[in-house]
């Protein structure tokens, strides 16, 4: 029998198109931007040179206005929707007009670091536009502070609680007549519902609307919403960045300024009433009072406090397998619907990252433990349910896999000593 990493690498490389890599066929038959990030990382720890290309491709379609889209369609694929044409953003690469996590930084910094000299001139040539994507999340995106986005999907955490209350306010009748193609793909049951999936599409009809033009999308478009989530990721990716540019010979002043009025910022989406962070409607003024995975990507930037402690071990105890992704006590949670409560082994690997560094590497490690046993009962799925480990979504996940060979498949045979497995 071949080993789990044997077959982590087998799905890398099964999923890998040539410079980028598909989330997993089928369901994602394009090139998705966090996932591509973590993608790099999975490969860097078996073909150094194809975790450069795959976040080059991934930042070659960045904008001219320095966002890089959440989905590249390089090929034309019958099996997606919304596709091409739904978004028609005048890319080459075809792309969406919306964009997703900012991830690629932390894991720009984690591939060099496992191959310093290799990564040097890589990095070089990749910093600027790495840059260039974080002013435009600050200037663009961070104008009231905490990070915004403008779609659900740019959170990549698509249907989650959190949104809720900002897609109450989106009217879903302007969607029109259209096809859903991932119902076909796995269990309805799991998937956002049509009331969601209109709202998607008239938001996207919206950017469409305006030529895609961000400050309108800001200021007048459907849906506006912080999210903690984001807002960690970027905090945590600013300091990386800083990281690689100073030893690059670069002048991080800059960054490092967005960084430190990000962190100020912080304040605005802690929820007193919620005792955590959470997202913010900022049409409206009003808390989601949702507590969900978002929250915890604080340990990422350095913004845990005993509050959130609390809050953590409360959701993690009510589980067997990972973090929820939303309030397991909570009235909406439904352990197998996508974001509204299975654990997420990517999200699992950035918390832990998190966690490791803020000392609490025995968090750290139940994590990493619980995450493992999910992949080693039932293989490497999109996410699965945190109470009794079923698996969900896509089969043979790119960034599942990719999580296997960088962390949670790290300490086997410990595991087997520990018997987590
Ligand atoms: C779903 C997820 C998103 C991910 C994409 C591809 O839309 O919610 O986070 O990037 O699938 O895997």
């Amino acid at each position: 029998m071949t080993s789990l990493d044997e077959q982590a690498r087998a799905i890398l490389r099964g999923n890998d198109q040539g410079g980028y890599t598909l989330p997993t066929h089928g369901l994602y038959p394009y090139q998705w931007n966090w996932d591509s990030a973590f993608a790099a990382w999975g490969f860097a720890t078996f073909d150094n040179a194809r975790a450069w290309d795959e976040l080059d491709t991934l930042m070659a379609s960045q904008w001219d206005t320095g966002m890089v889209p959440h989905i590249i369609f390089h090929k034309p694929d019958p099996g997606y929707f919304p596709g091409p044409d739904v978004w028609q953003t005048g890319q080459s690469p075809a792309t969406s007009g919306i964009t997703q996590p900012p991830v690629a930084a932390i894991m720009a910094r984690k591939v060099w670091e496992m191959d310093p000299e290799a990564g040097q001139a890589r990095m070089a040539a990749l910093y600027p536009k790495l840059l260039a994507w974080h002013r435009w999340w600050h200037e663009v995106r961070c104008t009231h502070g905490p990070a915004a986005i403008t779609h659900p999907w740019e959170s990549g955490r698509d249907n989650c609680p959190d949104w809720d209350i900002g897609m109450a306010g989106v009217d879903g009748s302007s969607a029109g007549q259209y096809q859903r193609r991932d119902t076909g793909h796995v269990n309805p049951e799991m998937r956002p519902t049509k009331q969601d999936y209109d709202r998607y599409i008239a938001m996207v009809k919206f950017g469409c609307s305006v030529d895609w033009d961000q400050a309108r999308i800001v200021r007048d478009g459907p849906f506006l919403m912080a999210d903690p989530g984001i807002t960690f990721m970027l905090l945590r990716a600013d300091e990386d960045l800083a990281v690689m540019g100073r030893a690059l010979g670069e002048d991080v002043t800059k960054l490092l300024g967005w960084a430190k009025d990000l962190r100020a910022a912080l304040p605005t989406i802690w929820n007193d009433e919620l005792n955590a962070y959470d997202a913010l409607n900022l049409k409206t003024g009003e808390f989601a009072n949702i507590l969900g995975s978002g929250a915890f990507m604080a340990y990422l930037a350095d913004a845990g406090n005993p509050q959130l402690d609390a809050q953590l071990m409360r959701v993690w105890d009510k589980v067997n397998y990972g973090i929820p992704s939303a309030d397991p006590e909570a009235a909406t949670f439904d352990p197998r619907k996508y974001w509204r409560g299975p654990t997420w082994p990517v999200v699992n690997a950035l918390l832990a990252i998190g966690l490791r560094d803020a000392g609490r590497a025995d968090l750290a490690e139940r994590l990493r433990a619980q995450t493992a046993s999910l992949i080693r009962k039932h293989g490497f799925y999109e996410y699965f349910d945190p109470l009794d480990a079923t698996p969900c979504g896509g089969a043979d996940f790119t960034w599942t896999a990719a999580i296997w060979l960088t962390w949670a498949g790290r300490d086997v045979e410990s595991d087997a000593v520990r018997g987590a497995a």
